[in-house]
C-alpha cells in the first residue's frame, strides 16, 4: 500500500539521517580530543621582570622561591637596568596614560631581574600565580596579593600572551641567554601523557 511505501521511505530517510549525524559526532569528538591533546602539549616560556619593588623590598629570594616552587624551570635570568627606550617599548600600550612617567621612573629606580620560565601553559600559570594588578585587589596566595599594598610597585611583570612572551622575551634576552634545559626534572613534574 501507500501507506507501506510512505513508511519505507520515512525510515530510510531516518536512517540516513542517523548516520550522517554520527558521522558528525564522530568528526566533532575527534577534533576535541584533538584539540585536547594540543593543549596537554603546550610546553611554553614566558617573560617575568622582579621589579624595582622586589629588590628594593629584598624578595628577590622569596619571588623566585614561589615560581620555582611551583615547578616552572628557570631557563633564564639577569639583572638588567631598564632604560627609557626599553621601557616605553615594553609599556607601549601605557605611553599615552598619565601615569606613564611615575611608571617609568619607578621601573628605572633599581635594575631589574628578568626571567625565562618554562612549562607547560607556562604563560596562563604565570599570571595566574602573579594575580591581578593591583595588589589591594589581587586575591591572597597569589604574589601580588601575598606581597603587595600598591597598583604599581607590585613586585613582578609577567607576558600576559602568548604572542606577548615571544616578544617580551625576544626584548629582554639574547637567544643564547636562554637555556634548553633538555628534560630535566620532566618526569617529576608532569605524567607522562602531559608532555
Ligand atoms: P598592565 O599591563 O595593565 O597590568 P599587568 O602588569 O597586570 O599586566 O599595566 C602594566 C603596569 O603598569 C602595572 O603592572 C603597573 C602599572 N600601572 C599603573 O601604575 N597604574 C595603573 O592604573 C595601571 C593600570 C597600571
Amino acid at each position: 500500500s501507500s501507506n507501506d511505501r510512505i513508511n519505507a521511505l520515512s525510515d530510510a530517510l531516518t536512517g540516513n539521517l542517523k548516520s550522517i549525524i554520527s558521522s558528525f559526532d564522530s568528526i566533532r569528538s575527534k577534533t576535541s580530543r584533538q584539540a585536547e591533546k594540543q593543549e596537554k602539549k603546550q610546553m611554553e616560556r614566558t617573560l617575568v621582570l622582579l621589579k624595582p619593588s622586589t629588590i628594593e623590598r629584598a624578595l628577590v629570594g622569596e619571588i623566585v622561591n614561589r615560581f620555582e616552587k611551583k615547578g616552572l624551570r628557570i631557563v633564564g635570568m639577569k639583572m638588567m637596568q631598564l632604560t627609557d627606550e626599553i621601557l616605553a617599548q615594553h609599556y607601549a600600550h601605557l605611553v599615552k596614560k598619565p601615569f606613564f612617567p611615575i611608571l617609568k621612573a619607578s621601573m628605572m629606580k633599581t635594575p631589574v631581574i628578568a626571567m625565562c620560565l618554562e612549562g607547560v601553559d607556562a604563560i596562563a600559570v604565570v599570571r595566574y600565580i602573579t594575580g591581578y594588578t593591583n595588589g589591594r585587589k589581587a586575591d591572597p596566595g597569589t604574589i601580588r596579593g601575598d606581597y603587595c599594598m600598591s597598583n604599581q610597585q607590585n613586585i613582578v611583570h609577567a607576558s600576559d600572551s602568548p604572542e606577548a612572551a615571544v616578544e617580551e622575551l625576544n626584548r629582554f634576552f639574547r637567544p643564547e641567554e636562554i637555556f634548553d634545559m633538555g628534560d630535566l626534572n620532566l618526569d617529576r613534574l608532569y605524567a607522562v601523557d602531559e608532555l
